[in-house]
């Protein structure tokens, strides 16, 4: 469901964003096994927290940053002002560019959609992923209903897991990492 944030919200990412963006964001960018020429989505992206990280590691490939809201999505166009290997967009539907995806990663995004449309969105990311091709996301350890619909919907779409750890991230507590490779 669409939501748009406050001033007051955007101001705390920010916030958080200078204390933390090295030990959060860079940590869990650093940590996404792609190659320098990989063509990568980041669903939900927020202000850009992840993908600033993340389009550095790009030098020969291409970042999609995708939000359901404008304002996250304007606030990430100002994040990454110069980076020319990203393009920014929002909808509400990731299917974008089917099967076009080297690796797809959510940040602390898939928690707080709804159990409706994870059984819509799963299937279009997984869809959205070349063969071979990962899905990463790193969601709070206690949100344990939605982690098990979320790994099920994945296995029922030809994602299988590859890797999943437990991470204690600073201010957020523990969180789950996970690896899903496309069949
Ligand atoms: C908690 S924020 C995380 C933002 C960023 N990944 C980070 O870690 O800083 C969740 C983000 O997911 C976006 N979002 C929620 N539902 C979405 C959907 N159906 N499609 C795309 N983005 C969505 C929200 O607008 C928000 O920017």
């Amino acid at each position: 469901m669409k939501y748009e944030p406050s001033r007051l919200e955007i101001l705390l990412t920010k916030v958080a964003f200078i204390l933390y963006g090295k030990s959060v964001y860079q940590a869990f960018a650093i940590s996404l096994p792609l190659k320098d020429s990989d063509r990568v989505l980041d669903f939900g992206c927020g202000m850009g927290t992840v993908a600033r990280y993340t389009a550095k590691r790009l030098t020969n490939g291409h970042l999609t940053c995708l939000d359901i809201s404008e304002r996250w999505i304007n606030e990430c166009r100002k994040n990454l002002r110069g980076y020319d290997n990203v393009t920014f967009v929002q909808t509400e539907f990731p299917a974008l560019e089917n099967k076009s995806f080297d690796l797809v990663y959510c940040h602390f995004v898939l928690h707080d959609i709804s159990e409706r449309e994870l059984n819509r969105i799963i299937p279009a990311l997984a869809e959205s992923l070349k063969p071979g091709g990962m899905l990463v996301f790193r969601e709070p350890l206690k949100e344990t209903e939605k982690i098990s619909l979320i790994k099920s919907l994945m296995e029922q779409n030809w994602l299988f897991p590859k890797d999943c750890r437990i991470t204690d991230i600073p201010v957020m507590g523990n969180a789950l990492e996970c690896i899903y490779i496309k069949q």
